[in-house]
């Protein structure tokens, strides 16, 4: 195989197969939608914290999901196909000028990073909302566990881990766009339709196994489940 023609995705290259499986593309776009809503509902007022938490309810259940199909999803969703050793992930942010340094069919190694960053801010996000007052009229369910201090400090964090995480969504949106950019690599229609037609070169072309939809099914019960039990707790 011509391996410089691995950054060219154009529809000449290979025939499309699949690259994303379903409930990766449901979680993350469901994410997107839900994070713009936890913004516009902390600012509307009246009911507007009701709905910021079931919202932060959904994320939660999302955060979980995500990490369980981590485990049990198909090949490119799981943790051990794309974390790599800092050693590797440092050799593939030096030679990002090189043809080759993008042949990984998946995440590439700082991508699964950014999966595990995201897990993080997110896990952050709603831990502490869970916690949070407005000391007027809501507080998260959980705040009746901790003191008035403990309760502020969380509040903090919650409004501060916000910034953190539109930092690394403007990190992760400008990182795309540089792929296409400098890259030539399409990344945004795999993550809609679940199909690529970039060219796998060595251990890419390893065939690639799905997870059957109602394992997933499984998982997103067992998710909403350990939610509500937190909620609960
Ligand atoms: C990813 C999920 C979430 C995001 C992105 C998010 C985001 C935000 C934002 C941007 C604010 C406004 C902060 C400000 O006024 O500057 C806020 C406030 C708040 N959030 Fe969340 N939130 C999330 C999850 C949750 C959850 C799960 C709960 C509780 C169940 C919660 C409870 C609260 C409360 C009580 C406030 C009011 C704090 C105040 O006004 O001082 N949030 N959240
Ligand atoms: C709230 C904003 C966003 C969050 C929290 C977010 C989070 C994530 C996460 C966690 C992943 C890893 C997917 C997985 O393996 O489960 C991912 C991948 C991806 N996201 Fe986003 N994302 C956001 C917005 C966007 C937007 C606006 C775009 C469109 C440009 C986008 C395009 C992608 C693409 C193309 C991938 C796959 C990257 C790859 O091929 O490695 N995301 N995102």
């Amino acid at each position: 195989m011509n391996e410089t023609r691995i950054h060219n995705d154009s529809p000449r290259m290979t025939p499309p197969r699949r690259l994303w499986d379903f409930p990766t593309r449901a979680f993350h776009w469901s994410l997107v939608i839900l994070i713009g809503w936890e913004w516009a509902s902390s600012h509307l007022g009246g009911n507007g914290m009701t709905y910021h938490m079931w919202g932060g309810y959904a994320v939660l259940a999302l955060i979980i999901f995500r990490v369980l199909w981590g485990f049990i999803g198909s090949t490119t969703a799981k943790f051990s196909s794309f974390l790599a050793s800092p050693k590797t992930t440092w050799r593939y942010l030096t030679t990002l000028r090189t043809p080759r340094h993008d042949a990984a069919v998946g995440h590439n190694p700082l991508g699964g990073w950014a999966v595990i960053a995201f897990l993080l801010a997110l896990a952050i996000q709603t831990g502490t909302g869970l916690f949070a007052t407005d000391d007027i009229l809501s507080a998260g369910p959980l705040n009746p566990l901790v003191s008035n201090r403990t309760a502020d400090f969380l509040t903090l964090v919650h409004k501060v881990s916000f910034d953190v995480l539109l930092g690394l969504i403007a990190a992760h949106v400008i990182a795309i766009a540089l792929h296409k950019i400098l890259g030539g690599k399409n990344l945004l229609t795999p993550m809609i339709t679940g199909r690529t037609r970039a060219a796998a070169s060595g251990l890419s072309k390893a065939p690639l196994t799905f997870a059957r939809p109602w394992v997933s099914f499984i998982a997103l019960c067992l998710s909403a489940a350990i939610t509500w039990a937190i909620v609960k707790a």
